[in-house]
């Protein structure tokens, strides 16, 4: 992988190809899935030959063909039965060993059957796809609505954070969206909730090659020749120390009452030990100390956010019950950072 954010889409090998009567049987014909040549130069950019690739959306199992003819261990999550039986069957046809693919999302599996990855590399499945296959449950492209959809994505990702190593990599493919005659931004959108869960890294625009056509002059469609792979790592970088001990300092000064727990309390009492990434603070859970507290930190120049999204003033609690904490953020025009977990329940 070279240095370019861009890279043009390097054209399939027809053995990698998914077999025309295997695409015949599935349900959209094949038009979602990837290419191996799209997934095989970020298996070898971020993981090592022995490394567990993981993919939480399947499919086909093109990421999993990728890891596997890159000397990998391919392990998969894929919801429709169907495409998990196309998956064993492309890899019989190739003579190839069949990957292990888990017929879950994988927000649903335990710790004893979602074993540890070193990378997470997947195409998230699209919303408004109408999708014509079984209506399982969990299927994300039977989502109802997009916010059901962008909470979906949500539940999945939150998962991989919690089985990735410290250092290791979620590489996601993703479209923005033309649905209606309106552009959907579900790439972008991706990237705020990879961004919650994990750093974001980077992007690359994947490029296909389409025959241009004319437009007529106003026309807004393009041909939505490009993808991104949203690059994101599970690695906190430190806050700045002297700043949020200054914020918690003129916090308590205005009379706000919070309980400093976790790796910022530890690093006060002993600044040998672990840099923290965030400060935690117990508030208690009631709309007005934490409406408060919320409203001066917005004054203040911070972002407010629960499990990604943005959380409107003047708070309302209720909506919010069941998800733990606020998530405060402030980024200056250093790029110091000042993050704040205020955990009500
Ligand atoms: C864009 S396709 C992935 C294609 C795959 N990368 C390939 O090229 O072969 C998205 C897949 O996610 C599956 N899917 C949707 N929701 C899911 C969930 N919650 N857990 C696991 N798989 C899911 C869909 O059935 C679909 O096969």
């Amino acid at each position: 992988m070279d240095s370019r954010s861009w890279m043009p889409l390097v054209p399939e090998p027809p053995e990698h190809r998914l077999p025309a009567a295997l695409a015949a049987r599935d349900p959209l014909g094949g038009r979602d899935i990837g290419w191996v040549t799209q997934m095989r130069p970020f298996v070898r950019q971020f993981s090592r030959p022995g490394d567990t690739v993981f993919d939480p959306f399947a499919g086909a199992g093109t990421t999993l063909l990728a890891a596997q003819l890159e000397g990998r261990t391919a392990l998969g999550c894929e919801v429709d039965t169907a495409r998990v039986a196309l998956i064993g069957e492309r890899f019989a046809q190739l003579q190839l060993p069949a990957p292990r693919v888990m017929a879950t999302s994988c927000d649903r599996s335990d710790d004893t059957a979602l074993p540890p990855f070193a990378l997470c590399l997947t195409n998230v499945p699209y919303f408004g796809c109408r999708w014509p296959g079984a209506d399982t449950p969990d299927q994300l492209y039977a989502s109802d609505s997009y916010a059901a959809h962008l909470d979906g994505l949500r539940a999945v990702f939150h998962r991989v954070s919690q089985r990735l190593p410290d250092g290791g990599f979620c590489v996601a493919m993703v479209q923005n969206l033309r649905l209606d005659g309106r552009m959907l931004p579900l790439a972008f959108d991706l990237a705020r909730i990879l961004g919650s869960l994990f750093e974001l890294q980077e992007e690359r625009l994947i490029v296909y090659e389409r025959m241009p056509q004319a437009l007529e002059a106003f026309d807004t469609h393009t041909d939505r020749s490009h993808e991104y792979a949203l690059i994101a790592r599970k690695q906190r970088s430190p806050v700045d120390l002297p700043a949020t001990a200054a914020l918690l300092e003129s916090l308590r000064a205005a009379g706000h009452r919070f309980t400093l727990f976790g790796s910022f309390a530890r690093w006060l009492d002993e600044p040998a030990g672990v840099t923290p990434a965030d400060a935690d603070l117990r508030v208690q859970a009631d709309e007005a100390t934490l409406g408060v507290l919320l409203a001066d930190l917005h004054r203040r120049g911070f972002s407010l956010q629960s499990w990604g999204d943005a959380v409107p003033l003047p708070l309302r609690l209720a909506p919010y019950r069941g998800r733990h904490y606020f998530r405060a953020e402030r980024i200056d025009r250093e790029g110091a950072r000042v993050r704040l977990d205020l955990c009500y329940e």
